[in-house]
């Protein structure tokens, strides 16, 4: 028989979905992170479900102060290897400052993970949702909706620096900060190309009156890269005068983009904004795929209200959905958001 006569074989690929599997690594870390990672895990898995088109799969780090108190190190000296493999980190918080200080746990895991990992974009949206009130009188979502886009792996978190005659009077510390053509450079395209998907307007956080090096620099690139961006009207704002903007007129910010100190403190503030603390979520993206991306709640390990089940899991699950939009599950993405606005609007209690 000739193989044109055969039958034909129904194919397939045609009927059974193809299925994706995400590979999590899981570190809760300290305080209210213990409780909120768990919480976004559940979600997580939900969407996965209702979903159908992917899996999750989980490796659990138990990374963490606790941690550093048993073994002298926050992580184990391969820690990075090990994450490497991962297709995202999902962090909870790090952070237990009775016990260990600030410096040496988040030198010790956070930042490090950022910068080895490449992850040079900090995406923070900042967005008021309905039904939660935000500190500004008559603000609602109508006014607050920006993204804070936050260089994440040089500038004033560089960690290049030292300090000398220790505890004598002539004691000095130096903390250098590095702005490199090419860091300021993959930040504003970045921040450029999300503009254009939004509301084409970029503010660009910088401080050009008294940092005649860094931030003249960091005008000149964004102006640079501005022009491959004819779309999008860009303006530098000193950041001071830009922090006051984002509490006096919110409404005329779109995107936003600022060093890593800089977008550190407006992100702070943009939280305080969203009306809790407990909403803020971050991805510390490497928009190259090369290296995981690691999502995370803004806030921190909160020790004071660490154990009593009564920590806010929103940041957490906003964060998760930034994770879902990065491995490119849009759709469970904009689901979680749109279950995270009904509970925002009804409450958890309906
Ligand atoms: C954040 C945090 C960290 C930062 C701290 C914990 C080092 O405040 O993610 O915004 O400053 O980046
Ligand atoms: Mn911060």
């Amino acid at each position: 028989m000739r193989a044109a006569t055969l039958p034909s074989i129904p194919s397939t690929a045609a009927v059974v979905p193809s299925v994706n599997t995400h590979r999590i690594a899981l570190i809760a870390g300290d305080g209210i992170g213990r409780e909120v990672i768990p919480e976004g895990m559940r979600v997580l898995r939900r969407i996965a479900e209702l979903d159908g088109g992917f899996r999750i799969e989980t490796a659990d780090y138990p990374w963490s102060c606790e941690w550093y108190l048993e073994h002298g190190r926050m992580m184990p000296e391969d820690a990075l290897t090990r994450l490497a493999d991962s297709d995202a980190i999902y962090l909870g918080a790090v952070g237990l400052p009775a016990s260990v200080p600030d410096h040496v746990s988040l030198w010790g895991l956070l930042l490090p993970i950022r910068q080895t990992f490449d992850q040079f974009v900090n995406l923070r949206p900042v967005q008021i949702l309905d039904g939660i009130q935000s500190p500004l009188r008559g603000r609602t979502s109508a006014d607050v909706d920006m993204l804070c886009i936050r260089e994440n792996t040089e500038g004033e978190y560089s960690g290049i620096g030292g300090r000398f005659h220790r505890g004598s009077p002539e004691e000095v510390a130096i903390q250098t900060s590095v702005f490199t053509r090419r860091g300021i450079e993959r930040i504003a395209r970045y921040a450029f190309e999300r503009a254009m998907e939004r509301r084409r307007q970029l503010a660009s956080a910088t401080k050009s009156n008294a940092l005649q090096y860094s931030a003249v620099l960091w005008d000149e690139v964004v102006a640079e890269v501005g022009r491959e961006y004819p779309a999008v009207e860009v303006t530098p704002y000193h950041v001071d005068a830009l922090a006051a903007r984002f509490v006096t007129a919110p409404d005329t910010l779109d995107v936003v983009v600022g060093s890593n100190l800089f977008g550190d403190i407006l992100t702070d503030l943009g939280g305080a904004l969203q009306g809790s603390l407990g909403l803020p979520a971050s991805a510390n993206l490497d928009p190259t795929k090369r290296h995981p991306s690691m999502f995370e709640p803004v806030h921190g390990s909160a020790p004071t209200i660490a154990g009593q089940g009564i920590a806010n899991p929103m940041a957490a699950i906003w964060a998760a959905s930034l994770m879902l939009d990065h491995l490119g599950e849009r759709a469970a993405a904009a689901r979680v958001m749109d279950a995270l606005r009904a509970v925002a609007r009804t409450g958890p209690w309906t």
